[in-house]
This record gives structure tokens, C-alpha cells and sequence, in this order.
């Protein structure tokens, strides 16, 4: 004790941290205090068996646990001694994007009216490559390959249709090894591919083929029409199957690889970001489908970060309002009207490089986990 407190407050912070780690104190030298989780409990998102909430294919979780390695004597406390603390804490900000690949789905689907790809994905990609990182960027409309090109080296595009699991393992796995070959291991996976209602087949005029397409004012179908029939299960299935579905398998094959990676100072080794919607809480008629898919990825942000904390991989979810994207290009005067009149401040749509600043902000800051954010202007809507 007295040799600790001739090194002042900082020795003792350290030989203390040293000896009961950040959490409590220590148990005998490898032993895990981490509770085994009992047997009837189901599967995590990542689990030491290989197929992972059994979607299909196999991808392969590490062993070890975050938490027993920060009771390691090599763990990096000394990052904690306060003189440092500042440029550690610099440097822990900078290191969780630049030099890693992330992997995001969405963004690349060419709008009927502009010619040019503008959603939430894209800006993500955009922003993270500025920031220094690696983007692998999975989207089922090929020509986002094109538009990808643009981006340079630090962008590499993968064809993935996340209703498809081994469509998703493909790109997945193809992303990791370009992660492997450019020495930037896979640090988050932001799963921004989605459906507002099912889509029609049309003919698109600029790109001269058809495409999925669906105004942003056309509602899907109300759970009983007009004359009182109940409405096809086709819409659930379509729009969970690529909103929910499709952002569980693709989050599950993305962190056992976010999962092998060396953790930093703090431990940590990724991050995952889902895209729920203002829908998730304030769903408007025809809406039930969207916001059943919203709804759960917003449940399921806390079960996540829990299943993920011994991995070292915190997970939040960003719900969005209006944004001016693809999705929403096609919308009439009026309606965009309607729902920009529900913003407090400012009264306008948001714009995709406002989502990916939040989307950045997720990353950067630790202490964000488990949690949905809404970003919005202050907008709740009642009936519109
Ligand atoms: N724009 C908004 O106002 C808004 C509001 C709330 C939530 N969101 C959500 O944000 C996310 C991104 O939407 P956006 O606004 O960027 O729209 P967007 O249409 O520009 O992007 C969606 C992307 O998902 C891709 N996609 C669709 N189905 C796919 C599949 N099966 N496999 C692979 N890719 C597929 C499309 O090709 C497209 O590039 C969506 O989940 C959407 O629900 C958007």
C-alpha cells in the first residue's frame, strides 16, 4: 500500500486495477466468472455451437470471453493512468474505425427519379470510408457494384439478397477475407437493407429494366380490406423475411467475425448497428407488417448487446423518421407535407449523411449499447 501511494493516486488506481480488474476482484488465474447460462435458455446470437440460431449456414464463434481476458495480466490497463488518459482516450476513437472494415447492407438501389443510389447504407459507407475505414458494402441490386467503383479501393461490393442465408454467407464470407488480405479486421456491420411494403415488379425508364419498386405513398395492405377480408400473409412474409429476418442472419454471420478480431484497450471489438423506424413506435395505417419488422429489431437491440457483451461487440439500433432517400424519393408534395409537418425542429426530412453521423457516433462512443435511438426532429406523429 505504501509503495503504491509513493506512486500517488495513479499507482494506486493501477496496482489496484491490476490486481482486482475493472469489475470486482479477482478469482484464481484463468477462471471464468462469467455464469454459465443454464441449460434451458436459448440460443445466443453467438454461441459456442456453429449455427447460430440454426438460420442455415455454419459460421464459427471464438471460445473465449471478453470478460476473461480483461482479468488477464497482459490486458493494457496502463492505458488507464491518468496522465495518458486524454491521448488514450483519442486514440481508442480513432482506432474503432479507421484501419477496420465494416460491412453494410442497403444504400444501392438507383432511384426511378434521380439516377443516383442515396440511401442510409450509402451515406454510412460514405462517411466511414472518410473516416478511414475498409467498407464492404452488400446489396441484392448489382449495379451498386458501378456505383461502389466510385468509392475507390477502400470500398469493395458484394451481390447479397438478405432473404437468401447463403447469399448473405457468400458475401459474408468474402468480406472477411478481403478484411484478412488488407490486414483491416471486420469491426461492425450496420444492416441497412429494407422493404417499406412489399415492392411491385415496374418498369424503371432511366436504368431501362425492371426493378423492385414501391412508391413511398402507397400503403401496404390494412389487416382487413374494405369488404372485410383479412389481408395475405405474403406481406408479412415479405417484409419481416428482408427487415427482421434478413438483419438477424446478416448480424449473426457478421459478428463471429467481428467476434475473432483482436479487441482494443478497452476490449472491445465491434459494433453493430441496426435500422429500425419512427414506425417501430408511431405506425401509421397499412403499416402493420413494417412496423411489426421495425418493432422487433428494436426489441431485439438490448437481447443483443447482452448476447454480444462477452465478445467485446456492443450493438444499438438507429429509428429514423423521414429521410430523404430512395425509399421515400418517389413521395407525393402532399404527404411529404403531412409528415414534415410533425417535426418540432428542424421541418424538413433528415438527410442521410445527418443518419450517418449518428451511425458514426454509435461506433465511436463506448458507452452507447443496448439502446434505440430515434432521430427524428422531435416528430410524433399521431394518425396521418
Ligand atoms: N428513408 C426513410 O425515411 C427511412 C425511415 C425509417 C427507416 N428507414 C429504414 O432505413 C433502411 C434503409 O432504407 P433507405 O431509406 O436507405 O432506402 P433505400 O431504398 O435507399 O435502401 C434500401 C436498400 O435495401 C436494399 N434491399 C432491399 N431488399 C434487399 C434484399 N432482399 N437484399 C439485399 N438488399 C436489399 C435495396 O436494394 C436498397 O438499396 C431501411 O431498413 C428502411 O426501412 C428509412
Amino acid at each position: 500500500m505504501a509503495e503504491e501511494m509513493q506512486n500517488g493516486w495513479d499507482g494506486l488506481l493501477e496496482s489496484r486495477i491490476r490486481m482486482h480488474g475493472t469489475h470486482g476482484p479477482r478469482t484464481e488465474p484463468g477462471a471464468s466468472t462469467v455464469a454459465t447460462p443454464a441449460r434451458s435458455r436459448p440460443a445466443r446470437i453467438l454461441s459456442s455451437s456453429p449455427s447460430h440460431l440454426g438460420l442455415g449456414s455454419s459460421v464459427h464463434p471464438p471460445d473465449r470471453d471478453i470478460r476473461s481476458q480483461h482479468r488477464d495480466e497482459a490486458a493494457p490497463f496502463t492505458l488507464l493512468h491518468r496522465p495518458h488518459l486524454g491521448r488514450a482516450q483519442i486514440d481508442r476513437t480513432t482506432m474503432k474505425i479507421s484501419g477496420r472494415t465494416f460491412i453494410v447492407s442497403g444504400g444501392w438501389l438507383t432511384s426511378d427519379f434521380t439516377n443516383s443510389a442515396s440511401g442510409l447504407g450509402r451515406a454510412c459507407v460514405e462517411d466511414l470510408i472518410k473516416h478511414g475505414a475498409n467498407v464492404a458494402i452488400l446489396d441484392m441490386n448489382e449495379d451498386g457494384k458501378d456505383l461502389a467503383a466510385e468509392l475507390g479501393s477502400s470500398a469493395k461490393f458484394f451481390v447479397c439478397d438478405v432473404l437468401d442465408s447463403s447469399s448473405i454467407s457468400k458475401a459474408v464470407e468474402g468480406a472477411a477475407e478481403w478484411a484478412q488480405q488488407t490486414k483491416r479486421p471486420v469491426g461492425g456491420v450496420i444492416p441497412a437493407a429494407g422493404v417499406s411494403t412489399p415492392a411491385t415488379v415496374r418498369f424503371c425508364p432511366s436504368m431501362k429494366k425492371k426493378l423492385a419498386w414501391r412508391d413511398a405513398d402507397a400503403r401496404g395492405p390494412q389487416i382487413l380490406d374494405r369488404n372485410g377480408s383479412p389481408f395475405s400473409l405474403d406481406d408479412v412474409d415479405f417484409v419481416l423475411g428482408v427487415n427482421l429476418r434478413g438483419t438477424i442472419d446478416l448480424v449473426r454471420q457478421a459478428v463471429a467475425h467481428i467476434a475473432k478480431s483482436e479487441p482494443d484497450a478497452d476490449g472491445e471489438r465491434g459494433v453493430v448497428i441496426m435500422v429500425a423506424s419512427s414506425a417501430a413506435f408511431d405506425g401509421q395505417k397499412g403499416q402493420i407488417s413494417y412496423s411489426a419488422s421495425k418493432g422487433a429489431v428494436a426489441s431485439m437491440t438490448l437481447p443483443m448487446a447482452r448476447d454480444l457483451a462477452r465478445h467485446g461487440i456492443r450493438c444499438n439500433t438507429i429509428a429514423p423518421s423521414l429521410f430523404e432517400t430512395r425509399m421515400t424519393s418517389a413521395m407525393s408534395g402532399k404527404v411529404r407535407k403531412s409528415l414534415e409537418a410533425t417535426f418540432e425542429f428542424p421541418r424538413r426530412a433528415g438527410r442521410p449523411d445527418e443518419f450517418a453521423l449518428l451511425a458514426r457516433q454509435c461506433i465511436e462512443n463506448s458507452m452507447l449499447n443496448g439502446t434505440v435511438i430515434r432521430i427524428d426532429g422531435g416528430s410524433r406523429p399521431s394518425k396521418i
